[in-house]
Order: C-alpha cells, then sequence, then structure tokens
C-alpha cells in the first residue's frame, strides 16, 4: 500500500485540510485522476498504461481503439463485432489501478473496453440483502449506495478507487479470517459475462453465473480473460459499526502472535516496522449499532497532498538513494510513523478530529477511504501521491501471501535477516511499513489455496531502470524466500515480474481455470502475452537482460543482471542461501 512519507510535521497535513476546505469553499470543480487510455485522434490509435504511468517492465502498451459502453447489450455488439474479426480486446477501468500489464492488449491495434459508462447500481434487494452492479462501479460508489439501503459489504480492499470488475479481476481484498474471510469475490452469487461466440450464436454471448455453476469459481477471479464482466451481484449484511483501536508493540513476538491476533479481531491487520522493530497492532471488531460515535476513517496516505510537499520529499528520497544515506533514511522513516501513529493514521471520531482511541462508528465510514480522489481538477495543485503527472511517489509494490502454518517461521526469517542489518529496512518504512493482512482460503481457482497473510511491500523505485536501490540485496532475498521457500501465492494486480514465473503450479485448480478459460474465449481474444506468460501458456514473465534484476524483471544468475559497474553483483542470499540477489560488494552497505 503506497503512503506519503510525511516529512518534518504535521504541518503539512494541516495545509492539505485547508487547501480542500478552501477549495470547496471556493466551489471549485473536483476531478479524480488521469484517464489511463490516451488517443491521438478521438478514441483512435492509442496508449493504455496504469495509475502509476508505468508497468514493473516499463513497456508502453499501444491500442487500436477505445470504445465506451453504456449498457450490456451494447457491450453485446461491440464484442460481436470484434470476434467476427477476431480483434484483441481488453476490459480497462476508469482508472487502471493495477501493477501489472493486464491491461494491454497485444500489438498496435487491440480493441479496449472501458467500463467507465457501466457505472450504475442495478438492483438493491433487502429480503435476499443483495446488490447487483455494472462492473465499472467503484468500491466507493458501492460501499455508499449499499449504506444508503442499510446494508454493507463486510470486507473491502482499502482504497476507494477501484472498479468491482477490476478488483474482481485480481482477487482484492481486505482483511479478515472471519465468516469468509476478506476477499471480495467470495461474496459474488451472481455474474453476468459477455463473451465470444460462434457466428451462428451472433459472436457474442452473455452468460449468467450463480453459485450452483461452477465455472462462477473462475468467473469471480479472472485476470479478465473470460470476457467482459457486465453485472455483479453481491452478498451483503446489515450496515454495522466496528470499534477501532490501534495498539504499538515492540516486534520480538510477532511471529508468534500473529495468528491468535488474526483469529481473535474480525478486522484485524497489521503495519510491520521491521527496522524500527515495531509493530501497530489494529484492533477491530464489530459492535452494537446502539453504541454512540460517528467515527470516519481517511487513511491519511490516500488524502490529496499538496504537489509541492510530494516534489520535496521524492526529492529528499533520490538524495538518500543516491548518497547511500542510510541514516537519513532511518530517520525519516521513524518521523512519518510517528507522525502517522499520533494523528491515529487518518481515523478520526467525526471527519475532522482525533480524540482518542477507540474510535467507533458505522462499517462504510471506516473501511476504505480515498479522498485524493477529489484532487483539484486541471491545476495539480493537489493529487494522489502517486500519480504520474507530478514528481510525487514511485515506487515497487511486492506482494504476496504466506499460508497461516508457515507465516511464524517466515517472519522469523525477516527478523534474521533484520538483525544481520538493522537499518536495511527503513526504506519501505518510508512508505508504512510492511503491510499485513488476514485472507482465507477461496472456492475461487486463482484464490488463496490455504488461509493466509498477505504481506504488502512498497518500497524506492528510481526513475533509471539501471540504478540499484540501498538494501537491494535484503529486499530481493525477502521477496525470494516468500516465492521459493514460502511458497507464496502472489497479489494479482501488484507485483514485479518475477513474482509470476512458475506461479500456477501453486494453485490446484489452475488447470481447471484454463478449461473455463478456453470455454469462454476459445480463441483467446481477451489473452495477451502476458497473460499467457503468467497462466503458464508460454515462456517469458522474466527475461535475462542486462540490470534485469533491478526491477524485477528476472532473478539474477550472473552480474550483469544486477550493476557490476555500481559494484553490485549477484550473490547468494544471507538466510536463504537459495535466493540470488543483487548486493553491494567492497564497500560496506
Ligand atoms: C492506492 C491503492 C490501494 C490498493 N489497495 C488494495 C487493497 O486494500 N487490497 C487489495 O487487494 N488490493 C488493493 N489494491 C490493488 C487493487 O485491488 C487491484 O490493482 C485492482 O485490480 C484494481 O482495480 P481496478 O478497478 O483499477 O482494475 P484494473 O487494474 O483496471 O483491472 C484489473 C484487471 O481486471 C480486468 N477487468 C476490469 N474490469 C473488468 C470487467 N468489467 N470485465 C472483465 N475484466 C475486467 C482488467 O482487464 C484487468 O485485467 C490497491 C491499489 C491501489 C492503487
Ligand atoms: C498514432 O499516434 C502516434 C503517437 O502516439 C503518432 O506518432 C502516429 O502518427 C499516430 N498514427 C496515426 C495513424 O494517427
Ligand atoms: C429478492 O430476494 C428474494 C429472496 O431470495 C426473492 O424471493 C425475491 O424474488 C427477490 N426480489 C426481487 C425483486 O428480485
Ligand atoms: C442458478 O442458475 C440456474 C440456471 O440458470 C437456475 O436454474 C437456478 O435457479 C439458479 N439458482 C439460484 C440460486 O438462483
Ligand atoms: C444496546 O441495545 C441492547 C439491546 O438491544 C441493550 O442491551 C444495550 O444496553 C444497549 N446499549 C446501549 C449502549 O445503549
Amino acid at each position: 500500500m503506497p503512503i506519503i512519507p510525511v516529512l518534518y510535521s504535521n504541518k503539512f497535513n494541516e495545509l492539505v485540510l485547508l487547501k480542500c476546505l478552501f477549495l470547496l469553499v471556493a466551489l471549485v470543480g473536483c476531478s479524480p485522476p488521469g484517464e489511463p487510455v490516451k488517443c491521438s485522434t478521438k478514441d483512435s490509435n492509442c496508449t493504455v498504461t496504469n495509475s502509476y504511468g508505468a508497468f514493473p517492465d516499463r513497456t508502453v502498451c499501444r491500442a487500436g481503439n477505445v470504445v465506451y459502453p453504456i449498457s450490456e447489450q451494447e457491450s453485446v455488439s461491440i464484442l460481436s463485432a470484434a470476434t467476427e474479426v477476431q480483434r484483441k480486446i481488453k476490459v480497462v477501468t476508469h482508472f487502471s489501478h493495477s501493477i501489472p500489464k493486464l491491461v494491454c492488449p497485444d500489438g498496435q491495434d487491440g480493441l479496449l473496453i472501458s467500463t467507465k459508462n457501466l457505472n450504475r447500481v442495478v438492483k438493491i434487494n433487502l429480503t435476499a440483502m443483495t446488490m447487483t452492479v455494472e462492473s465499472g462501479v467503484t468500491l466507493r460508489q458501492l460501499i455508499n449506495e449499499a449504506a444508503k439501503a442499510g446494508l454493507a459489504l463486510p470486507y473491502a480492499p482499502y482504497w476507494w478507487g477501484l472498479t468491482i470488475g477490476g478488483l474482481l479481476g485480481t482477487g482484492a481484498h481486505g482483511s479478515s479470517l472471519w465468516e469468509k474471510g476478506s476477499s471480495v469475490h467470495d461474496y459474488v452469487v451472481e455474474m453476468r459475462i459477455v463473451s465470444p461466440a460462434k457466428a451462428e450464436d451472433g459472436y457474442a454471448k452473455v452468460w449468467v453465473l450463480n453459485e450452483s455453476d461452477k465455472d462462477l469459481n473462475a468467473a469471480k477471479f479472472s485476470l479478465g480473460v473470460l470476457g467482459v464482466i457486465s453485472q455483479v451481484t453481491l452478498k451483503l449484511q446489515s450496515l454495522f459499526k466496528r470499534s477501532i483501536t490501534y495498539v504499538m508493540k515492540d516486534d520480538t513476538d510477532l511471529g508468534d502472535k500473529v495468528v491468535t491476533f488474526g483469529k481473535l479481531h474480525e478486522f484485524a491487520d497489521i503495519f510491520w516496522y521491521p527496522s524500527q522493530r515495531k509493530v501497530a497492532y489494529r484492533i477491530d471488531d464489530r459492535v452494537p449499532v446502539n453504541v454512540s460515535g460517528s467515527g470516519v476513517y481517511y487513511f491519511t496516505p490516500f488524502r490529496s497532498t499538496l504537489s509541492s510537499v510530494l516534489s520535496v520529499i521524492r526529492s529528499v528520497e533520490e538524495t538518500q538513494e543516491s548518497l547511500r544515506d542510510t541514516e537519513g533514511k532511518c530517520l525519516n522513516a521513524k518521523l512519518v510513523t510517528s507522525t502517522l501513529q499520533s494523528s491515529a493514521y487518518g481515523l478520526t471520531d467525526n471527519g475532522v478530529i482525533f480524540t482518542g482511541y477507540p474510535v467507533i462508528g458505522f462499517h462504510h465510514r471506516l473501511q476504505s477511504s480515498g479522498t485524493c480522489l477529489d484532487s483539484h481538477k486541471d491545476s495539480l495543485i493537489t493529487a494522489c501521491p502517486w500519480d504520474p503527472r507530478i514528481k510525487g511517489e514511485f515506487f515497487h509494490q511486492t506482494t504476496f501471501s504466506i499460508d497461516l502454518s508457515v507465516v511464524k517461521s517466515f517472519i522469523q526469517d525477516v527478523q534474521k535477516l533484520v538483525s544481520m542489518d538493522p537499518k536495511s529496512l527503513c526504506g519501505l518504512e518510508l512508505y508504512n511499513g510492511i503491510v499485513m493482512r488476514y485472507v482465507k482460503a477461496s472456492t475461487a481457482y486463482l484464490g488463496k489455496q490455504e488461509d493466509a497473510i498477505a504481506f504488502d511491500i512498497t518500497y524506492y523505485r528510481s526513475k533509471d531502470p539501471m540504478a540499484p536501490r540501498l538494501y537491494q540485496d535484503v529486499l530481493e532475498e525477502i521477496e525470494q524466500m516468500a516465492l521459493f521457500k514460502y511458497n507464496a501465492l502472489p497479489h494479482w494486480g501488484k507485483n514485479r515480474n518475477l513474482v509470476f514465473d512458475g506461479v500456477m503450479k501453486r494453485y490446484k485448480n489452475g488447470g481447471e481455470f484454463l478449461k473455463v478459460k478456453n470455454k469462454y474465449d476459445p480463441w483467446g481474444l481477451f489473452s495477451s502475452e502476458w497473460t499467457d506468460q503468467v497462466l503458464g501458456l508460454r515462456n517469458g514473465v522474466t527475461v535475462l537482460k542486462e540490470g534485469c534484476a533491478l526491477e524485477g524483471v528476472c532473478v539474477c544468475s550472473q552480474d550483469v543482471h544486477c550493476a557490476p559497474r555500481k559494484g553490485y553483483l549477484c550473490k547468494p542470499g544471507k538466510i536463504f542461501l537459495d535466493a540470488r540477489v543483487c548486493a553491494r560488494v567492497n564497500t560496506k552497505n
């Protein structure tokens, strides 16, 4: 999860708040981040990217044109025309928040079908407690519309800007070991998908899948390769209240506590600051609706931030990287975490101030946020911290889940690495440390195989793909240890390329998924070179070339895959000896 490193003091936050109030008072129109699709002539000759403006391997993706259907019927006729001429197709969402290049159609002339205008709530059934929405509806809309009807999606990602189609596509989740767990796909009871079909069926077909249809296990987490999801019906609950308290502890017994903690609190999660040897435990449970409290959680890192501030923060980080200023990074990391901690990470009693824990409020005002989506339109005075149109955050994310049965051992291995090099992970603490969330085994073919903890690790990325980063070796060792020693499963909407290499072998129903893919899209029109690679249908997720390990395009096997001229050579890991990492030699780290 990306984070604004709040340098120096709380003042910046206050400034940001003032700015937003000013904008509101001045009645200046507010609008979200940039569009992922840009076309040179109206809706044709396009490029497509993600909300960060860069894929992990920095590919630039092109498409012939983009269309914006407003109904399922329109999607059917668009798809029918495209199938007839066997065009490559991808569904693109309003903001395109996934990091990997899932959104890229092959070649130059692919078709992009945008769900930007498929954004209506279709139906709410209070008896069944279900809600049916079009696939381009954002999480923010979904949460708000459900709440108006007295309903709640119990577990969800923490960021408003995702669409239901996209978040299902990559298996997005919140944090819980209760009920069916925190993955949104496990609350899908019905879906409508428009897929390619034979000429005699008019080249396009609408599939309606409910829980009694096994294909739903593929469709509810599909990487977008089955067709256009047009509608989704989710099982909801009555709206409820929660009580949240963050408690900071040292991390010595984290490995021992982590499983019990997750079972004890319904919405538990953890921010781990491994170099500070600290952990923020989120104690978060349901409370009866008559308990008083009107808490609101606008997570600080997802708030609108002054571009000028972001630019200063980025410059400081770049300077620290180039001067190898570990001390500076550790000092700033402490500042960031203590600032976030003392401001309760953005949690407030009422939307304005925080006076102390616990904060109690309605679920829909606590479960997820993203006020930076309302940043000022064209001026870019404020923005989401990672908006590529300004000089701001630029990072990699390594995110994977590790089964509860072995997670203690993984945590202890990371702690061993830190004890050998205590300051090595200050850099990721600038991004609020390692975010740990609980996820349960799923019936989705690409879902979690066992109950697990998802780890989100966010860290500095240089604008220069050939530049190594501080403690590159430690970050790489953690990544490879998770994957190859602990058989971690990736978050499909994040990560660098190497994480997906051979990953399908870890899914017991991977073969079932591929069968369903062939049934719905026999010509592979919704597939691309990238999806074929990650699904194990062709090689090439990782590519060996100069400097490839620096951006996670490969695991190094020769020095040239690192940055030998800058002193980074390919070496074995320190704890996980099978790892091959780019380590700095000669000089002390
Ligand atoms: C700030 C931020 C916070 C995040 N927080 C979380 C979090 O808390 N938990 C979590 O799990 N993840 C989180 N993520 C990751 C996020 O869940 C995924 O990247 C998600 O897939 C993005 O959704 P999107 O709507 O932007 O979809 P996109 O990235 O645009 O699309 C994802 C895939 O789904 C396909 N797709 C989209 N819509 C359809 C459709 N209608 N029919 C067929 N295919 C479709 C696309 O083609 C693509 O393959 C976060 C990301 C960001 C940027
Ligand atoms: C397509 O766009 C590119 C720039 O993105 C431009 O160089 C090229 O001339 C355009 N082609 C057509 C046919 O418009
Ligand atoms: C609502 O759900 C109930 C129970 O499943 C069902 O009987 C009823 O027909 C549904 N109503 C509508 C309008 O779909
Ligand atoms: C699921 O779909 C099948 C076939 O379309 C239908 O017969 C059945 O009644 C549906 N089940 C539910 C629970 O809606
Ligand atoms: C809430 O309601 C329950 C009964 O529904 C009651 O027992 C309890 O005392 C009430 N609590 C408060 C804080 O009003």
